[in-house]
């Protein structure tokens, strides 16, 4: 009797219990929140690309709890992937394998391959551990929308059209993993996130980025991602163009009637006193505070709902500055 009400209360036992029936599930993690189902469950899945509005060609992440729970979804380990794994897990990477046949074709989207990723959070692996399966999840946003990372952003999104919500504290990374396939030679990165390429290359030599012309294997690539539903404009190439050129173009638009919204880090705000509101990332010396205020910014410039236009800083394209630009080009359709 107390062991059932225990569990009554229990928020995991009660988002394993909505897994476990087919259900769907926001849940934490130290990148963004995400938006899952029990892997096997292809009916579930199939739930997540609807509520989700996600295009049937983009597969999903399959989420584990524990490094042993690889071979369930997997066939063969490369050796690279194994010095990543030793490195990197649990945390913010997701490395491509060949699929086991028993993983349903709707998680990869009809690929022979799989990507999985080992979150650091103490939650989303209880969830895992609870749930008694791998969970496929994207992240918790309506495909295009900037992800979720804060519960809030996700009841934005979905409502009631999830299971239950496991709520927790705002993204500890606030950008998603970096997805790498080391099937190839070098590995490529597919999706540049929270862990940078030196880092990668530290563990495992030289790997390249996916180019954009190539991305036919990093499907979710292709589609326009991150927008908010106002107009992103990132102003010149590089942090110091973007600050001698925004202040002329804070006037034009002004001149035009139109509300100008700033994204700029905390040193530059001074230039940019002419626009109607200015969203500050955090300081130019920490690219991991940016990264992590990005996706709630761009929501935020939506939910204020004050301005007509955006310009965004360029972010240097190194280390974290390059996962950030990445982003913003998305946002902007550029
Ligand atoms: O941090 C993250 O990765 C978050 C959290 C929730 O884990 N998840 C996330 O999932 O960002 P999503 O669905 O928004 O992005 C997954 C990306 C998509 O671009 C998809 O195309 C790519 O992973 N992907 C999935 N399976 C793949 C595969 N077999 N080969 C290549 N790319 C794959
Ligand atoms: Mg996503």
């Amino acid at each position: 009797m107390t062991t059932k009400k225990r569990n009554n209360e229990d928020p995991i036992a009660k988002a394993a219990a909505v897994i476990k029936r087919g259900g769907i599930v926001v849940f934490p993690t130290e990148t963004v929140y995400g938006l899952g189902a029990d892997a096997f469950n292809e009916g579930a899945v199939k739930k997540i690309f609807r509520i989700k509005r996600r295009p049937a060609d983009n597969p999903f992440i399959v989420h584990i709890a524990d490094k042993k729970d690889l071979k369930k979804v997997v066939v063969g380990v490369p050796s690279a992937a194994r010095k990543l794994i030793a490195s990197f897990w649990p945390g913010p990477l997701t490395i491509i394998f060949k699929k086991r046949p028993e993983v349903p074709d709707i998680v990869t989207a009809g690929l022979d391959t799989v990507a999985v990723r080992l979150p650091n959070h103490a939650l989303a692996r209880a969830l895992i551990r609870a749930a008694g399966a791998p969970i496929a999840a994207p992240s918790a946003n309506r495909s295009g929308r900037p992800s979720a990372t804060e519960a809030t952003h996700a009841k934005h999104d979905f409502g009631s059209r999830i299971g239950y919500l496991l709520a927790a504290e705002k993204s500890r990374l606030g950008v998603e993993s970096t997805i790498i396939t080391t099937l190839t030679r070098p590995p490529v990165i597919l999706r540049l996130g929270a862990i940078d390429q030196l880092t990668i290359e530290k563990v495992i030599g030289r790997v390249t980025i996916a180019a954009a012309s190539a991305i036919a294997i990093a499907p979710g690539m292709r589609h326009r991602h991150y927008a908010p539903y106002i107009k992103l404009i990132i102003v010149g190439d590089t942090p110091d163009a973007s600050l001698a050129t925004i202040p002329s173009r804070i006037d034009w638009y002004r001149h035009c009637r139109k509300k100008v919204g700033v994204l700029a880090v905390r040193e530059h705000c001074p230039a940019y006193k002419k626009a109607d509101r200015i969203i500050v990332l955090g300081s130019q010396k920490n690219m991991t505070t940016c990264a992590a205020n990005l996706f709630r910014a761009l929501r935020d410039f939506d939910r204020y709902d004050d301005v007509d236009v955006i310009l965004a800083e360029a972010f240097p394209e190194i280390g974290l500055g390059a996962t950030i630009m990445d982003r913003l080009r998305r946002a902007s359709g550029q």
